[in-house]
């Protein structure tokens, strides 16, 4: 049982991506990022973990520079647009409310972002651009399980979080605010990390098991 009395399945059923409801009044103590870091850093890497880096940003200037970015690679990036889509191709009406919910709550977490107590910047050291398909599995597939295993234990604390891309638009004016050699250090995405406002959340509509499973052959 973790510290929020949730067994593990329900932890693994009830991360979310949260946005609405991180509590951005309540401060998050620097403890508490640094004990669900140490758990992330037990997860599997193909011999990558000596080059993980987390950049954890509390400083208020650094926020607000790291939330203008990320508006601006929602706009470069068509995020509205994409939403919209999403929302139009949704393949029954509970996907349909369920992307729409996720369409809001995009909207008004980029336009709250400098206020999420806690970022937190995986970053790989090393930058792989053209690369093999190979490389690009370790790289990418070498530092996402910590990252999610940060998530789960964030969720485990009562803490939200949601796995974000979208500043990667500009990554390289984001590495200028955060001081990370562009040339050595690629980012993985931006973690909000605050306290959540109540703490029940529940699974997601998913298609059923059978409509994504091959059993030995596709
Ligand atoms: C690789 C990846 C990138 C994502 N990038 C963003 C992002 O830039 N901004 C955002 O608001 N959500 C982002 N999300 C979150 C998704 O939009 C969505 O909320 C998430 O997949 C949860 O959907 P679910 O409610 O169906 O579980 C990303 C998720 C993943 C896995």
């Amino acid at each position: 049982m973790t510290a929020l009395g949730l067994s593990f399945d329900e932890v693994l059923t009830t991360t979310r991506s949260v946005r609405k409801r991180l509590d951005l009044t309540r401060p998050v103590e620097p403890e508490v990022i640094r004990e669900c870091l140490t758990l992330a850093l037990q997860a599997p890497s193909p011999g990558s973990q000596q080059n993980w880096r987390f950049v954890v940003v509390t400083d208020t200037g650094q926020r607000q520079a790291l939330a203008t970015l990320y508006r601006r690679g929602a706009a470069a990036t068509g995020q509205d647009e994409i939403l919209q889509r999403l929302i139009e191709t949704a393949p029954n009406e509970r996907e349909r409310a369920h992307v729409r919910g996720m369409a809001e709550s995009a909207v008004y977490f980029r336009e709250h972002l400098q206020e999420v107590p806690v970022l937190v910047i995986p970053c790989h050291e090393g930058r792989i651009e053209d690369a093999s398909a190979v490389e690009r599995a370790a790289y990418w597939g070498g530092i996402l399980p910590a990252t999610w295993s940060f998530m789960l234990a964030a969720r485990s604390r009562g803490l939200g979080t949601v796995l974000t891309t979208i500043h990667l638009e500009f990554e390289r004016e984001t590495a200028d605010v955060l001081g990370i050699p562009y040339d050595r250090g690629m980012q993985i995405g931006l973690i909000p990390v605050a306290y959540t406002i109540g703490t029940d959340f529940k699974p997601a509509p998913r298609k059923p098991l059978d409509s994504v499973l091959h059993w030995d052959r596709w």
